[in-house]
């Protein structure tokens, strides 16, 4: 679908450049062929879900399929409006998003929504919006990484070249290296802003009452600010060397816990009506589950393969990243005295060229200062936290047995769980979000 080089553009071939038409009697601003925007022929065609209890056990049983399903529809359509827009941004950037967003990830943030719209008893009547704000979110986490990937500077998500990457490759015969470079990362911006818009987008289409409206339009802008600041944190604590823990877990909370485990509970809590009480105890659980979910990122960033993580081991010891794990460490070290612990936490930690060894020295320290040790029994104890949040508020008890599962997978401390017989969301399995293999990453 996608070429790699620059050489194999379908241009020229395909398609009439649309900016070589001059109209007669002038130069309209939108340029002649192309589409003005609510103009029927542009009209979008919004897939309608009429879900009865069938289609609802349907859902029940593979949320990530229903989901898959809406957005293939969703981007199918996108892409078209943007290939007809321009070939070149079509194929660029909009196919690019689009199959980010189909091809990777366990769609955890729609089985959130999903299972938090159910454990509130929300039904049919609301099942089409909890799916389409699944698909937002999915989109949301398309642009989050795509622009992760640029400011961390990383080479791998899910086991592949990131997305600048892969457009830096595309152009590499054609450009220099270094324009190349700057050019992916300036396109992966955009390719993210794509992703955003068309999130918003889909959350502003929703066909919900006025007042459940008001409620998903203030989570969702509030969740878009709330990641900006935790990436942001994340960023500045990365340039000034910062070893504070009170910072490290307010970033993790910000670009993490809030848009990837807490709103999107609590967007199925509005979804559904819940009552104050309900929705608390799904934003507590979800806080401290969240929290957690990114305190094991960091520790699979550190100590974990890359094979199931799909991206290499170290990333965040090279970039010099302020997380949890580092500081604990850090303090650790300062309150034993432990020097040489303390020497290889200052000079390796921020260095892009770190060799092999020495990341290993650093990992050593992070075992013997006891910081894997501590960051592992946090994680645990803030798991037991939110599992007693969860069970704090009457939710409907299926519900909330799957999301039990589904937050202690996300914090990679749920047991395996046997194949369910049928039903039971078992498309793809709670257990595939603890370790990531070819087709998905832990995000
Ligand atoms: C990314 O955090 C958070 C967001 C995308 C908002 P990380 O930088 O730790 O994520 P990974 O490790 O690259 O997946
Ligand atoms: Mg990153
Ligand atoms: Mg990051
Ligand atoms: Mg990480």
């Amino acid at each position: 679908m996608r070429p790699t080089e620059a050489k194999d553009l379908p241009v020229a071939q395909k398609a009439p450049d649309p900016h070589s038409v001059r109209p007669p009697g002038g130069f309209p601003l939108l340029g002649d062929g192309l589409p003005v925007p609510g103009a029927p022929a542009q009209a979008s065609r919004p897939v309608r879900l009429r879900l009865d209890d069938d289609g609802m056990a349907d859902v029940d049983a593979d949320v990530p399929a229903a989901v898959g399903r809406l957005l293939a529809d969703l981007l199918d359509e996108r892409v078209e409006r943007a290939a007809a827009l321009d070939p070149v941004f079509g194929h660029d950037l909009a196919e690019r998003v689009a199959a980010f967003t189909l091809e990777g990830g366990k769609r955890m943030r729609s089985r959130f929504v999903w299972w938090a719209l159910r454990a509130c008893g929300g039904g049919p009547a609301e099942a089409e919006a909890a799916l389409r704000v699944g698909a937002a979110l999915e989109l949301i986490q398309t642009c989050a990484l795509v622009h992760d990937d640029v400011m961390d500077g990383s080479p791998l998500r899910r086991g592949r070249p990131v997305l600048h990457a892969d457009v830096a490759a595309q152009y590499a015969g054609a450009v220099p290296r270094d324009r190349g470079r700057r050019f992916g990362e300036a396109a992966a911006i955009l390719a993210g802003d794509l992703a955003l818009a068309w999130a918003d987008d889909t959350v502003a289409a929703l066909e919900v009452d006025a007042d459940t409206a008001r409620r998903v339009r203030d989570l969702w802008s509030t969740m878009r600010t709330e990641m900006v600041a935790g990436q942001y944190l994340d960023l500045q604590g990365q340039v000034t060397s910062s070893v504070s823990l009170a910072r490290a877990v307010r970033a993790a909370c910000l670009k993490s816990a809030l848009y990837s485990v807490e709103r999107p509970l609590a967007l199925g809590a509005a979804l559904a009506g819940a009552d104050a009480a309900r929705a608390a105890a799904l934003c507590s659980a979800g806080r401290c589950v969240g929290i957690a979910f990114q305190l094991r990122d960091d520790l699979a960033d550190v100590f974990g393969d890359p094979a199931h993580t799909g991206k290499p081991a170290g990333g965040d010891i090279r970039a010099g990243k302020p997380t949890y794990l580092a500081a604990v460490a850090r303090a650790r070290a300062e309150a034993t005295g432990d020097r040489r612990a303390l020497a290889v936490l200052r000079r390796s930690p921020g260095r892009a060229d770190l060799p092999d060894s020495r990341l290993g020295e650093v990992r050593d320290v992070l075992v013997t200062t006891g910081a894997r040790d501590v960051v592992e029994a946090k994680i645990e104890r803030l798991v037991a936290q939110g599992m007693r949040h969860l069970d704090s508020a009457p939710l409907e008890p299926r519900a909330r047995g799957r999301l039990r599962e589904l937050l202690r997978a996300a914090a990679g401390t749920a047991p395996v769980p046997a194949p369910g017989p049928g039903g039971a969301d078992q498309g793809v399995p709670v257990s595939a979000l603890l370790t990531v293999g070819s087709e998905g990453g832990v995000r």
